[in-house]
C-alpha cells in the first residue's frame, strides 16, 4: 500500500524504517520527517504525515502489547519483543 503518493513510499518501507530507528536509537523521535530523512525523502504536500503517525502509533501499541517484534537482539539472529525478555 502506498502511504506517500508524492514520494511513492510504501507502508512496508515506513515500517522498516521505524524498526531500524528503534533498533539504532530507541530514544529517537519517530516523526514523519525523521522517517522520511532515513529514506532520503522529504514531505512535499505532507498529506501523508497523519497516516505515517498512525503507523507509528500502531507499531508502538503492538510493541506494548507484545504483538510485534521491533528491536533485534544485538549479536543474535533472533529478536525479542520490545519490553520482553531474551
Ligand atoms: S503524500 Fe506524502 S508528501 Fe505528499
Amino acid at each position: 500500500m502506498i502511504v506517500c503518493h508524492c514520494n511513492v513510499i510504501k507502508r512496508a518501507e515506513v515500517q522498516a524504517v521505524i524498526r531500524q530507528i528503534m533498533a539504532d536509537d530507541p530514544t529517537q523521535a519517530l516523526e514523519p520527517h525523521c522517517i522520511y530523512r532515513v529514506l532520503n525523502k522529504r514531505g512535499r504536500c505532507c498529506c501523508c504525515f497523519p497516516t505515517v503517525c498512525r503507523i507509528v502509533d500502531d507499531m508502538l501499541a503492538d510493541a506494548v502489547t507484545g504483538a510485534a517484534v521491533l528491536m533485534p537482539l544485538a549479536g543474535r539472529d533472533e529478536a525479542i519483543p520490545l519490553g520482553g525478555t531474551a
